[in-house]
């Protein structure tokens, strides 16, 4: 979502007639991005402005803009915080930046912009501001409804709103002409998509929105869709049938289970039991094809016991996870966790981690070294950091797939046939290449 803001600002400020530096010597005005989801990834802020060239030698210092999720919540205190910064832009001000960089030119000083985005604003982001040529992040709604307690998310980014459909397929369209070959359907929680008109669903049959949604973006012909994040109570087995049904939605699904504990998924307030949770894994097991499964786990929230981690730990096993995200819990000011005493000591959150990160480590080479032999279908994306002589781009099922390749195949879907399974990737020739 944040690589889809900085893709918008980007976008906006192009159109107001500004030109993007490849470094931030050069810059006028420097824009910094944010998360506020962990403690470690909002105190980043403060290290990298100090960084920003010009602050230390005072010569030419730029125009300097914080925005995204700290800005949002912590609005007038990072003027106290960081006395450089000349603007505060709120999550929902991303469109507005090239009019708050006109009043500093004026003379105006600390501008601090958090309001609500502006009625009939269009998600309109520029091809040549996008992340890659080939793969496009497609925001489908914004925000949160769910205050899951430990959350942040619902207070730095406000409530849910979706986009209408009949936007979104007039997006995914323009992007297949210009030969994107892979989009993300994106937001906090996919599964509750819920826009004010039908309009764009009316021909696609489901069971929710979303799958009516699903359905409606397949037929566009887009080559690879794929979709994140889900919410496992809103995650209807529709959506599982949608993508037996196209081959164009691509087989992988991301849902955060957080524990497998009842006791602290319930003081989580996430709404759903373990057993809950299988229910859905189940019906993603029983796909046409084999589903790559991928999820989020916090350790150490507050009150967890030694017996709840098991009960992760067990969830784990059963699972099967592709991969895992794995977070200690981080106390957020403001949530409803915070009130909870934080008393799994920092130890034993690292233990928790250390040991949730093995049993994964173990499932997922196994998983991986199922694909030794296998060829799948990879969207080449550009050349391996690794190797000169190779290239890196994602399998169908979200698998980060390296393989020998010049730069004309950047762009291209081939397939790979893999020959090696390494710890977070796979390493193959292209079949035809064999
Ligand atoms: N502490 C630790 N991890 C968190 N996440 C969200 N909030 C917190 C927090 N306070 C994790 C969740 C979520 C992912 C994006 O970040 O696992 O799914
Ligand atoms: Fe945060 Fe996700 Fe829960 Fe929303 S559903 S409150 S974004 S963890």
């Amino acid at each position: 979502m944040n690589v889809a803001d900085s893709e918008r600002a980007a976008s906006g400020l192009r159109r107001a007639g500004y030109e993007l530096t490849e470094s931030a010597e050069n810059a006028d005005v420097v824009l910094l991005n944010t998360c506020s989801v962990r403690e470690r990834a909002e105190r980043k802020v403060y290290t990298r402005i100090g960084e920003i060239p010009g602050i230390k030698h005072g010569k030419h210092k730029p125009f300097i803009g914080v925005m995204g999720c700290v800005a949002q919540l912590e609005g007038e205190a990072i003027f106290e915080n960081a006395p450089a910064v000349d603007m505060v832009i709120g999550t929902q001000a991303t469109d507005r930046i090239p009019l708050l960089i006109d009043r500093l030119q004026k003379g105006e000083e600390s501008l601090i912009d958090l309001e609500e985005r502006a009625v009939g604003e269009v998600w309109d982001v520029s091809p040549v501001e996008r992340h890659s040529p080939y793969v496009a992040f497609v925001p489908i709604i914004e925000g949160c409804n769910k205050f899951c307690s430990f959350c942040i998310v619902p207070y730095s980014r406000g409530r849910e709103k979706s986009r209408n459909a009949d936007e979104l397929l007039d997006e995914v369209l323009r992007l297949k002409e210009l030969g994107y070959k892979e989009i993300h359907l994106i937001g906090q929680n996919v599964n509750s998509y819920r826009p004010k008109s039908t309009r764009g669903l009316d021909d696609s049959e489901g069971a929710t929105s979303f799958s009516r949604l699903l359905r409606a973006v397949a037929k566009t012909g887009m080559p690879r869709i794929k979709f994140t994040t889900s919410f496992p109570r809103d995650f209807h087995p529709d959506i599982v049938s949608a993508i037996d049904e196209y081959p164009n939605l691509c087989d992988w699904v991301h849902l955060p289970v957080q524990s497998g504990s009842d006791r602290v998924l319930k003081a989580m307030r996430r709404g759903y039991t373990a057993s809950d949770y299988m229910r859905r894994i189940e019906k993603i097991k029983t796909a046409k094809r084999r589903l790559a499964l991928t999820s989020d786990i916090i350790v150490g929230f507050p009150w967890e016991t030694e017996e709840d981690f098991r009960q992760t730990l067990k969830l784990v096993g059963e699972c099967e996870y592709d991969s895992l995200y794995i977070f200690k819990y981080s106390r957020r000011a403001g949530t409803p966790a915070s009130k909870l005493s934080d008393d799994v000591p920092e130890k034993v959150k690292t233990d928790r981690f250390l040991r949730l990160e093995s049993v994964q480590r173990e499932r997922q080479k196994k998983i991986f070294e199922q694909y030794v032999g296998r060829t799948v279908s990879v969207l080449a994306e550009k050349p391996s950091a690794r190797s000169a002589t190779d290239l890196v781009g994602h399998s169908t099922c979200h698998k980060v797939v390296n393989f020998p390749g010049d730069t004309s195949l950047e762009g291209q879907i081939v397939n790979v046939t893999i020959t090696a399974a390494k710890v977070n990737s796979l390493y193959g020739m292209r079949a035809s290449a064999m």
